[in-house]
């Protein structure tokens, strides 16, 4: 965590999002946002997607607008994806290269974040391995700046809960009577604490988590899931099934973690456990894949996948928020 210098007790994170009018001004994390915002959006997402083979949506809604992508940890699909939706709704997009940035050089992340308020970016999206960063940004930058949490240390990544809700839906329709399973390295998972946040705000059936000992949640940060240790009670009558990576670089000591085979043994994700799952269960998976871990190639490459979907609509879904963060800057 970072520690604050300020004295007074800090607005939740939840609070800090919304400006006084109640419309989104960052976007920090799921929890807070009511079902009646996170539905808008999930709407608002739909409408830009468009048939497989077309050209893609756009809009000239940012027009005018400079988005800076800052990531100080990996990434594939949201960084690319950030950038597209940017270019879609006409900003210019900044992608901060990391590896030659002054942060290297010792320079503090307020001193980077200052530095780019004065070449007027207007949206801010950031990636990094440490809790409460966006949260410290966002109280810190001036009015007119948004900041969007693309992955916080093992927190929070609320545009992939968002886009994990809309492609549920897509497949499911209402959330009341699902059951979701949620597989693998729960306890370091930003995408399970996102999704798990996200869906029980929308009403979801029944969460289960499911995981080695070693990788459990603490029960108080999930308080709507069922925590399960093995894959048949998990899957057992599953509609939606997510595995996840092991998350090695958020863990120290690799002690009471199982090996690979053994893991794959325990945990995968295979067309042979899916079995337990109901018949036209959809299998997700946030990527990246490690293949023969946590999901068999069979599974990850077969009918039940909804993966490369996941994909398409982690673009729209970073589309209406950028676009929504927007509107809120232009009503100022
Ligand atoms: C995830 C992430 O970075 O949290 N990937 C993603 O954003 N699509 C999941 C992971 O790294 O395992």
């Amino acid at each position: 965590m970072i520690a604050s210098t300020e004295s007074m007790p800090l607005r939740p994170e939840a609070e800090v999002q919304l400006d006084a009018n109640g419309n989104l001004r960052h976007l920090l994390t799921l929890k807070g946002l009511d079902k009646a915002l996170l539905t808008e959006i999930l709407d608002d997402s739909e409408q830009y997607l468009t048939a497989p083979g077309s050209l893609p949506a756009r809009s000239q809604s940012l027009a005018g607008r400079t988005v800076g992508n800052l990531f100080f940890e990996p990434s594939t699909r949201t960084r690319a994806s950030f950038d597209l939706a940017g270019k879609r709704l006409g900003a210019d997009v900044l992608n901060l290269d990391v590896n030659t940035s002054s942060r290297k050089k010792g320079e503090s992340i307020l001193d980077t974040i200052y530095t780019l308020e004065a070449m007027q970016v207007d949206v801010m999206v950031v990636r990094d391995a440490s809790a409460g960063v966006p949260a410290y940004i966002a109280r810190n930058v001036d009015d007119h700046v948004s900041i969007l949490n693309a992955g916080e240390a093992d927190v929070s990544h609320p545009t992939q809960g968002l886009l994990d809700l809309l492609t549920i839906r897509q497949h499911k329709g209402a959330f009341d009577e699902l059951t979701v399973a949620i597989v693998g390295d729960i306890r370091h998972s930003r995408v399970a604490m996102s999704a798990s946040q996200g869906l029980a705000t929308l009403g979801v059936g029944e969460l289960r988590l499911i995981s080695p000992p070693a990788l459990a949640p603490d029960p108080e940060a999930v308080p709507e899931a069922r925590i399960v240790d093995n894959l048949r009670d998990g899957l057992d009558g599953a509609d939606v099934v997510m595995a996840l990576r092991i998350q090695r670089e958020r863990i120290g000591n690799l002690d009471g973690i199982p090996g690979i085979d053994e893991y794959f043994a325990n945990y995968g994700v295979s067309n042979e456990r899916l079995e337990l799952a109901k018949p036209d269960a959809i299998v997700m998976h946030p990527g990246p894949m490690n293949r023969g871990i946590e999901i068999e190639s069979a599974v990850a490459d077969g009918p039940r996948s909804v993966i490369t979907q996941q994909v398409t609509n982690g673009v729209a879904v970073r589309m209406a928020v950028l676009e929504r963060v927007g509107r809120t800057m232009s009503a100022k």
